[in-house]
């Protein structure tokens, strides 16, 4: 889902034109012809405002006011009739995100309206990760708790196995194979564990000048053999760059998920390609394309919460952790469609 956009205008055919256009993206959508239909409409549920400057019943800008109030994480996108300074000054008063000067193309309409789509659910992210920070404490004790149990059980298979594998051979198979069976979901567990830690309670970065390059490089040498196995060919594209600040470590982790998933997503003989660019305002961008399905414009954040998965075996830890190390470091992750056909996930890092 995109988001739940409110359009308040009184012209109907505007309203119908984009309400067909919204509801084809993805969004949900509600209209209203007046302020007090708007209220009533929009209270606990929208996102994005569209208003109309002139209402029947009132002004927009007011609207706005009241309708943040209600809802104080949504955006308003001001429609109005002439795009006077005073318009301005009185929206940004009000309090919205932006404001539009019709008549507007249907375009800018769903660009404005896209991004302002896109800060609401940002404000989400923020608000999950704190939701998690308290819960982590919690989760990260219950985890510890549960690591130990399984650690004895691990080591006690262990001993199961030792001693089976000292029967008489025929006799093996029958036993072994049972018991490989609870090792490897045991091995899952432990993993499982490990990253929700990591997740619930992040090392804190230190950043530190590294090599982008090699880091890169190294990645692509860890997981030569993983991406030969399917006969997906890994390409780096690597200009020169300046040294970067940041945690080489937690950095690692994020590309080498990133190339993980990207492997994955690839069909057999399929290609991921790892590149990295100047930003023009001297950021550092890493971008990782592969030749898979992409995802889905319902999934594109979806992907980012914990346990969203689409793999049997996956925890969905991967791309939350990433996210948070590269919060950590004042950075951001995007996914977008890949001129490869698959997905491209943009790691930018701010100038060290
Ligand atoms: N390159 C990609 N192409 C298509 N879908 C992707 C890609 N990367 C991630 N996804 C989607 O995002 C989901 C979440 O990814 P994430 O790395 O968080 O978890 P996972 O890979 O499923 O599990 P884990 O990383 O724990 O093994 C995946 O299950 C997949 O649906
Ligand atoms: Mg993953």
């Amino acid at each position: 889902m995109n988001g739940r956009v409110l359009l308040v205008e009184d012209n109907a055919d505007f309203v119908a034109n984009l309400t067909e256009i919204l509801t084809d993206l993805g969004y949900q959508v509600r209209a209203a012809a007046s302020c007090a239909a708007a209220l009533k409409e929009g209270r606990g549920w929208v996102d994005v405002a569209l208003v109309d400057f002139r209402l029947p019943d009132g002004a927009g800008t007011q609207l706005a006011e009241s309708l943040k109030q209600d809802n104080p994480d949504c955006e308003v996108v001001l429609l109005t009739g002439y795009a006077s300074v005073e318009a301005a000054a009185e929206a940004v008063r009000a309090g919205v995100w932006d404001f539009l000067a019709k008549p507007c193309p249907t375009p800018d309409v769903l660009a404005t309206l896209a991004k302002a789509a896109r800060h609401v659910r940002l404000d989400d992210a923020a608000q999950v990760a704190e939701r998690l920070a308290s819960v982590g404490t919690l989760t990260a004790g219950l985890s510890h708790e549960i690591r130990n149990p399984l650690n004895a059980a691990g080591l006690q298979l262990a001993v199961l196995e030792r001693r089976l594998r000292k029967l008489e051979a025929s006799s093996q198979p029958l036993l072994l194979e049972p018991l490989l069976l609870v090792r490897d979901e045991i091995r899952r567990l432990e993993t499982i564990l490990r990253d929700f830690l990591q997740f619930a309670r992040p090392a804190p970065a230190r950043l530190v000048p590294f090599s982008m390059q090699s880091l890169l490089s190294g990645i692509s040498a860890l997981l030569t053999e993983q991406a030969g196995r399917r006969q997906v060919a890994l390409e780096l594209s690597l200009p020169t760059l300046p040294e970067v600040k940041g945690d080489a470590d937690q950095l690692k982790q994020v590309f080498m998920n990133l190339a993980i998933n990207a492997i994955d997503a690839s069909p057999d003989g399929g290609l991921v390609r790892i590149s990295s660019s100047m930003e023009s305002g001297g950021g550092l961008r890493v971008s990782i394309d592969d030749s898979g399905t992409g995802v889905p414009e319902e999934n594109r954040e979806r992907i980012f919460e914990p346990f969203f998965s689409t793999k049997p075996q996956g925890s969905g830890l991967g791309l939350p952790i990433c996210r948070a190390i590269i919060t950590q470091h004042f950075g951001r992750i995007e996914v977008h469609q890949s001129a490869l056909g698959g997905a491209r996930f943009d790691v930018t890092l701010p100038p060290g």
